[in-house]
């Protein structure tokens, strides 16, 4: 892995719960394909926002992989 994808992985998506890139990353390559199986393996969408600031980039993560 190269330094920018290491520094790729380290963005926030879930800012509510200070959730980073690669760790949905790691869930949709073990499998994990909605949105809504990426909210219950990772807490996301259960902050203060309820997922309105990280569900679409969620979406956008499950589009490009
Ligand atoms: S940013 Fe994910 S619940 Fe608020």
């Amino acid at each position: 892995m190269d330094e920018q994808a290491i520094i790729d992985g380290l963005k926030t998506i879930c800012y509510c719960k200070g959730i980073p890139k690669k760790v949905f990353l790691r869930h949709i390559a073990a499998g994990a394909s909605t949105v809504e199986d990426l909210k219950a393996l990772t807490g996301a969408g259960s902050g203060a926002c309820l997922g309105r600031r990280c569900t679409s980039r969620i979406e956008d993560l499950l589009k490009k992989s």
